[in-house]
């Protein structure tokens, strides 16, 4: 059974929405059995399997899933044991939860800009942000292209500075042949719809140094040795630490399980996805000034997303709102966090991080779904194509019906 088979068709067929969720085909088989197995709650046999593919495929010491890479992230500040005394370098162009995570420990973020190419955090900034009270280095990998990470792990080893991935995007992408998220001690994944792999909501934590795994553990189940204690290491299970519940019900990793099993098939499809936008708007990308996605020849980019930068703010509003006009949903992306209201109380301001700035006002993301036909592509390209830059075009989000509310940040 396809996506298309179970969606009920309730917007018009010539509609392009920038996401839509995928089913892989053994999605509904699975929770039937996570239900049958009488396992709804976390860690039944579904999240297990899901823990024990990622481990094995990305050859790491330890996946646990969460709720969400929002999650994922604020245990890996738990496990940093990140103070209010402590600075955390990121990236001022990422999102809200790479942050917000740290500073909810109290650190204070320091905004580092990104490469004009890439729109990765720029290494060579590095050095000088560091100071005596910098305690880690979060690297995103935007789109799931790598950041530079021998340089990133060098300076932050010389440093004594822990590093963790947000690999929200870059699920089995890899840097060098090595995969994304087996770099810094902690890394994190998004299960969200709007990624390759999704169970609606989710997220996981990848654990590189071992150190951290008992102890995450028991942060993920409210601060108890509950997981011990279901191992038969420990008689009775109590309050031993900080914590929260970040583990999913087993009916999500159930959902999830299917996804992951079927990645070549997702991954196939997202590069044939991703190569036709390539192939069908370089030239007139190359007639118009406008951007497109860079991925450098070490890393290998897991076709997360494709996007355009227009020359101008007003252009890429323009293009937006004639893509509406023609029933294509496209969307911005990240607005720059050290202009954020939050970012500012943190110091932020104008020109702290240009090339954020900059991009912000002028990326577009082009819709992108797993079952996404040719000829859904061939309309969108179509419409780029007889977009006319000196036209006025005003915003009309009534041209679309369901997808319209798909989350822009996300
Ligand atoms: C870079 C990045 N990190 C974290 C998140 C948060 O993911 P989640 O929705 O799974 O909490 C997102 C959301 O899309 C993201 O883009």
């Amino acid at each position: 059974m396809s996506s298309r088979d179970i969606f009920r068709e309730d917007r018009e067929s010539s509609e392009i929405p920038f996401n839509r969720p995928f089913f892989s085909g053994s999605e509904f088989e699975f929770i039937q059995q996570a239900i049958a197995n009488w396992h709804l709650s976390g860690d039944g046999a579904f999240t297990r399997k899901c823990h024990a593919l990622l481990e094995r495929e990305l050859n790491i010491a330890k996946a646990l899933l969460t709720t969400s890479c929002t999650h994922a992230l604020e245990m890996a500040a738990l496990l940093l044991d990140i103070e209010p005394s402590d600075e955390v370098i990121v990236p001022a162009f990422t999102f809200v939860s790479t942050v917000n995570a740290f500073v909810l420990r109290g650190a204070h973020p320091v905004f580092i800009d990104i490469r004009s190419d890439t729109l990765n955090l720029a290494e060579t900034h590095l050095e000088r942000l560091i100071t005596p009270r910098t305690k880690a280095i979060v690297a995103l990998h935007y789109a799931g292209v790598a950041c530079e990470m021998e340089t990133i792990m060098e300076v932050a080893g010389r440093n004594n500075i822990l590093v963790v991935e947000d690999n929200a995007h870059g699920l089995f992408g890899k840097y060098r042949g090595q995969y994304l998220g087996t770099f810094g001690c902690l890394a994190t994944q998004s299960f969200h719809e709007t990624k390759n792999f999704t169970c609606g909501e989710g997220g996981a934590l990848l654990i590189n140094d071992p150190q951290y795994i008992e102890r995450a553990e028991i942060i993920r189940e409210k601060g108890t040795d509950r997981s011990r204690f279901f191992r038969g290491q420990v008689d009775k299970y109590t309050w031993v630490d900080i914590g929260s519940s970040y583990l999913p019900s087993d009916i999500l990793a159930a959902f999830l399980y299917a996804q992951l099993e079927s990645r070549e098939s997702i991954q196939a499809r997202r590069k044939r996805i991703w190569e036709y936008y390539l192939d069908h708007l370089k030239d007139w990308a190359g007639n118009h000034g406008v951007q497109l996605p860079f991925v450098p020849d070490h890393c290998e980019q897991p076709y997360h997303m494709f996007y355009l930068l227009l020359p101008s703010l007003a252009e890429r509003q323009a293009l937006i709102s004639y893509l509406l006009s023609r029933r294509i949903h496209s969307v911005f992306h990240y607005l720059p966090l050290h202009l954020s209201t939050m970012g500012r109380r943190f110091g932020g301001k104008e020109g702290d991080c240009p090339v954020s700035e900059d991009v912000s006002d002028r990326l577009l993301r082009l819709p992108f779904y797993n079952d996404m036909t040719e000829s859904d592509q061939a309309q969108v390209v179509s419409a780029i194509q007889d977009f006319q830059w000196r036209r006025k075009y005003t915003l009309d989000f009534s041209a679309l019906g369901a997808g319209a509310g798909v989350d822009e940040l996300s």
